[in-house]
C-alpha cells in the first residue's frame, strides 16, 4: 500500500535518510522507535513531502513518483492523500477547532461549508470534543488541542496517517487521552505511521515496529520480537536507555 524504496535525504551534505525500504500494507500500524536525530521525523515528512528527499520512489496505492522527478501533480496527490499530526499541534491560533478542521477542506477540497461542518462536528464527535467546537486553541488544554489535530488529520480521509511524537509535548496527565484517541482511530483500512516513546503503547497497537538508528532501518519485526528477542545490539542498546528493567 506504501512502498518506498532507495529513499535518501540529505540536509547540505549531511546524510540523514539512508537507502530506505519499507512496505507497510494497508491498513497496517507502524510505530516507529529509535533515538533522537535517527531520522524518524524525516522519514515522516519525506513520506507526505514536507521535506524534499533527493532520490527514491514513493508510492501509495496504485500511484508510483519518483521522487527526484516530482510535478506539482504528483506532489499534491501525495499531500492530498496522508493526514500529518505533529508533537506541537500545529492549529491555526485564530481559528476555532471546528474552522482548523474544515479549512483544509473548504480551501483544498472545495468542500461546500455546511457539508464540511457536518463532517467537522462528527470528527471532532470522534474525538470526544463536540463541545468544544468553538473554542479557540488556546481555551483548550494540549491534549485537547492534539485531539483537534488527530480529528483534522482525518478530514481529508487520507490513506496514510503520519503520527510524530503526538504526546511528547504534553503533560503526563494528558498523555492516555491522546493515546486513547490515537487507538480509536485504528480502523484496520487507514495506514498509521507513528513515531512514539510510549513503548507500552506501541508495543499494545503496532502490527509491526520499525527501530531507526543513524538515518537507516536497523530492525523492523513484530512487537513481540523487537521487545523480547531483538535481533541487533543497536536495538537492544536503545531498550535499555528507555526501559531499563529490560
Ligand atoms: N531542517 C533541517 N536541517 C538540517 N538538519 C536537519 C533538519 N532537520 C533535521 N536535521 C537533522 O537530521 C537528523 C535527523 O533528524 P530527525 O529526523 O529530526 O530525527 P528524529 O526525529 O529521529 O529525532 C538529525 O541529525 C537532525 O539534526
Ligand atoms: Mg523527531
Amino acid at each position: 500500500m506504501l512502498t518506498i524504496t532507495n529513499l535518501n535525504k540529505f540536509y547540505g551534505t549531511t546524510q540523514v535518510l539512508r537507502d530506505i525500504n519499507l512496505q507497510v500494507a494497508k491498513g497496517e500500524v507502524v510505530a516507529v522507535i529509535g533515538p533522537s536525530g535517527s531520522g524518524k521525523s524525516t522519514l515522516l515528512r519525506c513520506i507526505n513531502l514536507l521535506e524534499k528527499p533527493q532520490s527514491g520512489t514513493l508510492a501509495l496505492g496504485d500511484r508510483v513518483v519518483d521522487v527526484a522527478k516530482l510535478t506539482a501533480k504528483q506532489e499534491n496527490e501525495l499531500r492530498q492523500q496522508t493526514g500529518m499530526v505533529f508533537q506541537h499541534y500545529n492549529l491555526f491560533k485564530n481559528k476555532t477547532a471546528l474552522e482548523n478542521i474544515t479549512e483544509g477542506l473548504i480551501i483544498g477540497k472545495k468542500m461546500p461549508k455546511q457539508e464540511a461542518n457536518a463532517l467537522g462536528l462528527s470528527l471532532l464527535e470522534k474525538v470526544g470534543l463536540r463541545e468544544k467546537a468553538d473554542s479557540y486553541p488556546a481555551m483548550l488544554s494540549g491534549g485537547q488541542q492534539q485531539r483537534v489535530a488527530i480529528a483534522r488529520s482525518l478530514a481529508v480521509k487520507p490513506k496514510v496517517i503520519l503520527l510524530d511524537e503526538p504526546t511528547s509535548a504534553l503533560d503526563p496527565e494528558l498523555v492516555q487521552e491522546v493515546l486513547q484517541v490515537i487507538r480509536s482511530i485504528i480502523d484496520h483500512e487507514t495506514t498509521i505511521l507513528l513515531v512514539t516513546h510510549e513503548m507500552s503503547f506501541a508495543r499494545d497497537i503496532a502490527d509491526r515496529i520499525i527501530f531507526m538508528a543513524d538515518g537507516v532501518i536497523v530492525e523492523d519485526a513484530s512487537p513481540a520480537v523487537i521487545f523480547t528477542q531483538p535481533k541487533h545490539e543497536r536495538t537492544r542498546r536503545f531498550l535499555q536507555t528507555v526501559n531499563p528493567e529490560h
